[in-house]
């Protein structure tokens, strides 16, 4: 089994990379990555050497780049988790976000088309469902939930979707999509709540809560995500979208004050700051068909993930710092000087 992985060099990619490695050892994967500020080619340093693992610095819009590479390597099934995936980030400048979200998914699946590929699952996330109150925990995200986005990520997502499940009806592309919640774990950039708190609070740092901390995020541990994208991509239904969230709801500021007590750090680091533009106020995922049709529930505890992942940070602080100082950017360069890498 050949399986193409876009944005490899990212947070899921790379978990859901070395996932594949350990379940699948004799498949093939090819990663395809443009390395942008989120993409960072150290992480995948394990498996840079395995004779089944293949890394291209491509961006998934460049069309005759995408096109030669699966002449090459003729892959089975492509799984695409390139995005510019940074709420924050999407509100200061939407037009990459489109560009890579919107155009690069419709390029992938193009190619597929092409190449004849049997499979191509697309990475989606909850928040293409807008948000939910916070005064009704009755309500969850389900499938059938009407699209809602709020921010210009989750247009661009939205619109990925659509497009999507366009390819399936109108060109018969035997497509899935996946929906999952908050990711959180390993090698995730510290932009995001969870080790952006993480690497403040282990400088003493203050630790910037927007508005009140009231939102609510669906936490999932990112291996459970992995594990749930293995089962749809062999066992998932064409055609059809699965949610992925295992009722892990929590406020921003508690998730905050955990991370302060396991790391021993008083709670006055803790700061209130201007709010984001068009917060999202609660994600709550239904998990009910993937755990009916697929037999999906999560493995990993939130209270256990958010130990190991505190601990993961702690025990690799020079990849951090590399990141917080810049210098993993140079990382490919070196690599790539060793002819490790196309
Ligand atoms: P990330 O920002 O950590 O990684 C994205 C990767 O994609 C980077 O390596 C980057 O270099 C690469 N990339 C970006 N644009 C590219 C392009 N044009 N061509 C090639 N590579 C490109 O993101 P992540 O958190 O790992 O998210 C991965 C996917 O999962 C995204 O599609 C995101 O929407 C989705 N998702 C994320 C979460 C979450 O909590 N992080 C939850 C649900 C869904
Ligand atoms: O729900 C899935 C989504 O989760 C993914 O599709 C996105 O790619 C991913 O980035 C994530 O989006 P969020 O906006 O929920 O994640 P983020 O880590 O940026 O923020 C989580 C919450 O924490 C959100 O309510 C904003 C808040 N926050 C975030 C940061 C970075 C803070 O209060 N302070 C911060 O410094």
């Amino acid at each position: 089994m050949k399986i193409i992985v876009t944005g490899g060099a990212g947070f899921i990619g790379a978990n859901f990379i070395y996932y594949m490695t350990e379940k699948h050892p004799d498949y093939r994967l090819i990663c395809l990555d443009c390395l942008t500020y989120a993409g960072n080619l150290e992480t995948l340093t394990a498996v840079l050497e395995n004779k089944n693992f293949r890394f291209y610095k491509t961006d998934i819009t460049d069309r005759a780049a995408v096109y030669k590479i699966f002449e090459e390597e003729q892959p089975d099934i492509v799984v695409n988790f390139a995005a510019e995936s940074h709420v924050d980030r999407s509100i200061e400048d939407p037009g990459v976000f489109l560009n890579a979200n919107i155009m690069g998914t419709a390029v992938m699946m193009d190619a597929c088309r092409k190449y004849g590929v049997k499979r191509y699952h697309q990475v989606s996330t909850d928040e293409v469902y807008g948000d939910l109150p916070l005064d009704r925990p009755d309500l969850f995200f389900t499938e059938d939930t009407p699209l809602h986005a709020s921010s210009p990520y989750s247009a661009s997502k939205a619109s990925a979707d659509l497009l999507v499940l366009a390819y399936h009806r109108t060109f018969g592309l035997p497509v899935t999509i996946s929906r999952c919640s908050n990711n959180y774990g390993p090698y995730q950039f510290p932009e995001k709540l969870i080790p952006l708190m993480i690497a403040n609070a282990r400088q003493n740092k203050p630790l910037p809560v927007y508005g009140e901390g009231i939102n609510v995020r669906d936490w999932l541990y990112v291996r459970d995500h992995c594990i749930a994208i293995d089962l749809i991509i062999h066992k998932g239904t064409v055609g059809e979208i699965y949610n992925v969230g295992g009722h892990n709801e929590m406020k921003n500021i508690d998730i905050v004050k955990t991370i302060c007590k396991a790391m021993g750090k008083p709670e006055s680091l803790i700061t209130h700051v201007a709010d984001r533009k068009g917060h999202d106020r609660r994600y709550a995922i239904d998990p009910t068909k993937i755990n009916r049709e697929l037999g999906w529930s999560p493995e990993t505890r939130f209270a256990d993930g958010i130990q190991m992942t505190i601990k993961w940070y702690l025990d690799n602080t020079d990849w951090l710092e590399r990141i917080l100082t810049g210098e993993y950017k140079n990382y490919y360069q070196k690599v790539y000087d060793g002819h490790k890498i196309k």
